[in-house]
């Protein structure tokens, strides 16, 4: 991987295709299409390539996932609710064996008490949480990083 750019899959999960209009005090006001932007030009930024997909359905989450196995190097994913109970996508991203950071909008840990459990966050190298849209490219970075410190 050393000199090669790296390929960061981003997923979007369900719900978050209404991000701006869904209870923006919670989310955010920025509407999705405005943070894809953003990440898209953070990778170019950090020449690092993105492909960028928002799903409200778990089984084109999960196909996506097993496509990219050999494309990605690393998956950012908000799972949106999935994040809570999906055994299903948890169990894709232990099978394609891909570094994964788990994303939120909102703090979760300051919200309700079912939104402090994760099922996918075991199997990821981390979270981060609460930073709206900009989440995703500190996600990146931080993978970024993590790449550099380990090559
Ligand atoms: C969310 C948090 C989840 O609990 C919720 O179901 C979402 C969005 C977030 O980005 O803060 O859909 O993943």
């Amino acid at each position: 991987m050393a000199d090669s750019i790296m390929k960061v899959l981003v997923l979007h999960g369900p719900n978050l295709n209404l991000t701006g209009f869904r209870e923006p005090d919670v989310y955010g006001k920025k509407p999705l299409d405005e943070i894809d932007a953003d990440i898209k030009a953070a990778a170019a930024n950090l020449k690092v390539e993105v492909r960028v997909l928002q799903s409200n359905s778990e089984g084109v989450l999960i196909d996506t996932i097993q496509e990219h196995r050999r494309w990605a190097d690393a998956i950012v994913i908000n799972p949106g609710g999935l994040t809570h109970y999906s055994i299903a996508l948890r169990d894709a991203i232990t099978s394609v064996r891909l570094p994964v950071v788990e994303v939120h909008l909102s703090n979760v840990h300051a919200r309700e008490e079912f939104r402090r459990h994760s099922v996918i966050s075991p199997v990821t190298i981390g979270q981060v949480v609460g930073f709206g849209g900009y989440g995703y490219v500190l996600a990146i970075t931080a993978l970024l990083n993590l790449e550099r410190e380990v090559v």
